[in-house]
C-alpha cells in the first residue's frame, strides 16, 4: 500500500491485489513502534496528518532486568525519536489515501500466479469472484508475505534462503488500560521476557514469552496478567493497571532472509523476502525499507530511462535487511531465555545487559539501530 501510495505520487500507475478482505487487514494487530525515515516516508506518501497528530514520539525505551532497570536515551544518543503509531493505522490511512486517489486496489484475489518476470513482459494472474483475470505490467512487486507465491515464484536454483526458528513465541494481549509505563519496557526475566508496550493513553499491548506448544486459550487474562507481573520490576508490577484483554494471540518468532530479492522483473519487497522476531519491532520498517529501495529504483527507470536503480535494488536492500536482522536477532538473544541456556550463557547475557547499561558507546549503537539506520 505504501509503495502504490508514493508510485501515485511520482505518477506511476499501480494495481494492488489483496488475498483478504480489507475489514480483515484492519482487524489485525500488528507492532506499533516507527522509525523515523518510516514516518518521513508517510509524508512523503502525503499520507502523514494523522500520524503526526496522533502518533506519540518515544525519547528512549526501558529495559529491565531482575528488579532493576535503565533507560536508552534515543534523542540524546541519535537526535531522533521513534514514533509509536500502530502499523494497522498507518494501514487504514494508507487505504483512505488510496481510495480517495481513485488507486485500483483488488480484494479477495485468489489463485495469483506471476508469470514471465525474467521477460521484458510479466503479467500476473489471478481468480476474484470466480471470474480469472490478467494484468499485463512493467513491473511486478512482490509484497504478499512469508507464505505468499512472489517468493516462490523465483525458481529455487537461484535462491538462497538463510533461517533461524526461536525455541519459544510471543503471547501478546491487547488492553483498554493505561500503559503502565509512558515508553516502552523490555524486560528480562528468570521467567522469560516481557514487554511492556501501548497504542495510545488508554490502550495498552503486553507480550510474555512463551512456550510454542501454547495456544491462547491456554491462558485466562488473569493467568496473563500474574505472569507479566512476575516477570517486570515490582516498583511497575505494583502499578500495572489490569483489565479484560480485547485481543489475545500468539506469533512465533523466526529471523529469516532470501537472497537475492530481485529476479528479472519481479522484485520482493518486506515479508515476502525477510521475516524478523519482533524484538526491536523491525517487521514493518524493514518493509519500509525495500520500499524506499524500489521506490527510488523505479523512478530511476521512469524519469530517466536507467536500469542502474533496479538493477541495484536487491543489494541495496540487503545491506540494510541484514543490518536490521542482526538487530533483531541480538536484542531477542539478549533478552529471552532459552532451553538449555548453560549457567555461563546465563553469565553472558548478564554481561552484555551490565554493558549496556554502563557504556555509552553500547547505548549509542543500540540507539541507533533503535530508531532506525539511516537508508
Ligand atoms: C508493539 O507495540 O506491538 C511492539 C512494540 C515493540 C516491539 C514489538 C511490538 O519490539
Amino acid at each position: 500500500m505504501l509503495l502504490s501510495q508514493l508510485l501515485h505520487v511520482h505518477g506511476i500507475d499501480s494495481v494492488v491485489l489483496e488475498r483478504k478482505t480489507k475489514d480483515y487487514v484492519l482487524g489485525r494487530i500488528r507492532a506499533g513502534v516507527l522509525e523515523q525515515v518510516f514516518v518521513d516516508l508517510m509524508a512523503q506518501a502525503g499520507v502523514a496528518d494523522r500520524l503526526h497528530a496522533e502518533g506519540f514520539e518515544h525519547n528512549g525505551t526501558l529495559i529491565a532486568y531482575e528488579d532493576d532497570s535503565f533507560r536508552v536515551d534515543f534523542r540524546a544518543q541519535t537526535g531522533t525519536p521513534v514514533v509509536v503509531y500502530g502499523q494497522t493505522e498507518v494501514t487504514r490511512d494508507l487505504y483512505a489515501a488510496r481510495e480517495a486517489a481513485g488507486g485500483n486496489l483488488i480484494f479477495n484475489t485468489e489463485d495469483v500466479a506471476i508469470h514471465g518476470a525474467e521477460t521484458d513482459a510479466p503479467y500476473v494472474t489471478f481468480t476474484v469472484d470466480g471470474q480469472e483475470q490478467r494484468i499485463d505490467a512493467d513491473f511486478v512487486a512482490g509484497c504478499d508475505g512469508f507464505h505468499g507465491i512472489s517468493r516462490q515464484t523465483i525458481p529455487l536454483n537461484i535462491r538462497r534462503e538463510y533461517e533461524k526458528i526461536y525455541p519459544f513465541g510471543w503471547l501478546g494481549i491487547l488492553s483498554e488500560t493505561p500503559p503502565v509505563h509512558h515508553e516502552l519496557i523490555y524486560a528480562s526475566s528468570a521467567r522469560g521476557f516481557a514487554l511492556c508496550s501501548m497504542r495510545n493513553e488508554n490502550l495498552s499491548r503486553y507480550y510474555i514469552q512463551c512456550s510454542l506448544s501454547d495456544s491462547p486459550e491456554d491462558w485466562t487474562d488473569a493467568a496473563f496478567w500474574t505472569e507479566l507481573k512476575r516477570r517486570i520490576p515490582a516498583q511497575f508490577a505494583d502499578s500495572l493497571v489490569t483489565g479484560p484483554s480485547v485481543e489475545k494471540s500468539i506469533a512465533p518468532l523466526r529471523s529469516f532472509v532470501t537472497e537475492p530479492m530481485r529476479w528479472g522483473r519481479l522484485f520482493l519487497c518486506g515479508d515476502a523476502a525477510h521475516i524478523v522476531p519482533p524484538t526491536g519491532a523491525k517487521g514493518l520498517n524493514t518493509a519500509a525499507s525495500d520500499v524506499h529501495y524500489l521506490l527510488n529504483a523505479l523512478r530511476d527507470y521512469y524519469e530517466n530511462g536507467s536500469d542502474q536503480g533496479i538493477d541495484a535494488y536487491s543489494q541495496n536492500a540487503l545491506a540494510r535487511i541484514w543490518k536490521a536482522e542482526r538487530f533483531s536477532w541480538w536484542f531477542t538473544s539478549l533478552l529471552h531465555r532459552f532451553p538449555y541456556q548453560s549457567e555461563f550463557d546465563l553469565k553472558m547475557q548478564r554481561a552484555e545487559i551490565d554493558f549496556l547499561r554502563s557504556n555509552d558507546a553500547a547505548q549509542k549503537a543500540m540507539a541507533e539501530n533503535y530508531v532506525g539506520l539511516p537508508y
